[in-house]
């Protein structure tokens, strides 16, 4: 009786398509959620609601929609979800899934300065030229044969926020990093399965033996032992008040506030936004180049128009700073690889922090609330054939780079991405380098899928290219 309660919706709750009894619509989520979400939409209006064994979820769908609750009302969205998951692995603290409030609110605070101190501007544009050139040698060695990039971006990608994290870069042997990082991102893709729907929804299947949450958390126990070892060595010869990095930053917070006994600054909740950032900075901005790889070799046309601004504008000399406003035409690959790819389809899950009105519906206070950032990309009132791949729509009729209003892939609001200038920064960087000096190509006879590997982010399915030295 009590499952049968927790389904009935709220009065005035968006209404969806009929929930199973126990499991609600979780099976519905199987494959392609964000596809299927958008279907939903077009038959219960673009904020619908489902259940998910018991938890009551507001979906919004398209522009309009995300804008008026994430934008308009942007606190009351601003919350994440208390779900047993997020709790078992996170306490619901660290700086991406923690709860909005104070604790979000320093950490927040605390990243978003070090991303402005350690991450920005000219001095993490060098950077980010240097690891292009360790990139670009690493694919050299494979001279021109067939080879899957995926680790190799990772390393590259990965060691931007290092140099934020940890003051240095990990070399591309270092196979303990390495694990780190491939059973972390193993997480990022469990965290959207059906697995994880049903342990949020029956939190007893923690004492089932078997099960893929159990991966989960064992990959988790094992990350944060590792991020626990690292943390320790890199603070080592730290100098209270001169912070060589984010870990001494945190570690100068804790101290300052060991006497405060409200603060969220914590030994715990370091190696969690630790861990956040790495997982944050990495999958998303990998993802993206790998599609952006494919996407370049599937389409030869396109590659060499890239190719033609790039030689036009630095005429054989590494990328600058500025450079990114004269190069149009690269921007717009970009964007419409961020576009039609939708790296983060669903986003991050929010929830309401207080009760909220939108559009004569009422949403109760701590709703699991998930934006569909994909049906902003494939809107049809902003975009039109939004299946096909076409850089155009960002350009006017002078080849001068236009914007898009219904353009969400960093979504928007309170808890919008923090690393979103740094992404930019690293996906032009690494793209241009890496097609200023090759050519990309599939091996002979091979056809790449087009059709995504499905997790809370979308990545290309593996596959080989072949990075031909170009003459220029
Ligand atoms: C949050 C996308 C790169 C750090 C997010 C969210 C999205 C997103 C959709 C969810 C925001 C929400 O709740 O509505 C992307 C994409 C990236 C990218 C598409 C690259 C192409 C990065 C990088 C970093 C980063 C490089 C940092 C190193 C974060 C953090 C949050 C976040 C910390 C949580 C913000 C909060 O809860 O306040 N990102 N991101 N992201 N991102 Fe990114």
């Amino acid at each position: 009786i009590r499952q049968l309660l927790k389904q009935r919706r709220p009065r005035g709750f968006p209404p969806g398509p009929t929930p199973l009894p126990i499991i609600g619509n979780i099976l519905s989520l199987a494959t392609e959620p964000h596809v299927y979400m958008k279907r939903q939409s077009e038959i219960h209006g673009q904020i619908f609601s489902l259940d998910l064994g018991g938890i009551s979820t507001v979906v919004l769908n398209g522009y309009d929609a995300i804008k008026e609750c994430l934008y308009y009302q942007s606190e009351v969205f601003a919350d994440r979800p208390s779900l047993p998951l997020f709790q078992k692995m996170t306490k619901m603290g660290g700086l991406l899934n923690c709860k909005y409030g104070r604790s979000w609110i320093e950490h927040h605070k605390l990243a978003v300065n070090c991303f402005r101190y350690f991450g920005s501007g000219q001095r993490m544009f060098e950077r980010i030229s240097e690891e292009s050139l360790f990139f670009l040698d690493a694919i050299e060695k494979h001279r021109g044969k067939p080879f899957n990039p995926k680790h190799l971006v990772t390393n590259a990608v990965s060691n931007i926020t290092n140099h934020i994290i940890f003051g240095q870069r990990f070399s591309y042997d270092d196979s303990d990093f390495q694990h780190m990082i491939e059973i972390f991102s193993e997480n990022v893709e469990l965290a959207a399965s059906g697995w994880a729907f049903m342990y949020n929804a029956f939190p007893w299947m923690e004492y089932l033996p078997f099960g893929k949450h159990q991966n989960l958390f064992r990959n988790a126990n094992e990350v944060y032992n590792f991020l626990l070892q690292i943390i320790k060595r890199f603070s080592q010869e730290r100098v209270t008040q001169s912070p060589r990095h984010y870990i001494d930053a945190y570690l100068d917070e804790v101290e300052q506030s060991a006497t405060d006994t409200a603060t969220s600054f914590s030994q715990d909740n370091l190696i969690f936004s630790v861990g956040e950032l790495i997982i944050a900075g990495t999958e998303t901005t990998t993802n993206c180049l790998r599609w952006a790889m494919l996407y370049m070799a599937l389409y030869p046309r396109i590659q060499e128009k890239v190719q033609t601004e790039i030689d036009c504008v630095l005429n054989g000399r590494p990328p600058a700073f500025e450079d990114r406003q004269r190069m149009p035409y690269v921007e717009a690959v970009l964007h419409e690889i961020l576009r039609l790819c939708n790296i983060v389809p669903l986003g991050i899950f929010r929830a309401t922090s207080q009760d909220a009105v939108v559009r004569d519906f009422t949403i109760p206070k701590g709703t699991m609330v998930i934006t569909n950032l994909y049906s902003v990309h494939f809107d049809e009132k902003y975009w039109s054939d939004p299946s096909i791949f076409c850089p155009e729509r960002f350009l006017d009729n002078n080849g001068r780079f236009v914007r898009h209003e219904a353009f969400l892939p960093f979504s928007i609001g309170k808890r919008h991405c923090l690393g979103e200038q740094l992404a930019r920064l690293e996906m032009f960087s690494f793209f241009t380098t890496l097609l200023q000096r090759f050519h990309l190509q599939f091996p002979e006879g091979f056809i790449p899928s087009l059709s995504p590997k499905l997790g809370m982010t979308l990545q290309p399915r593996p596959y080989s290219i072949c990075a031909i030295r170009r003459q220029q």
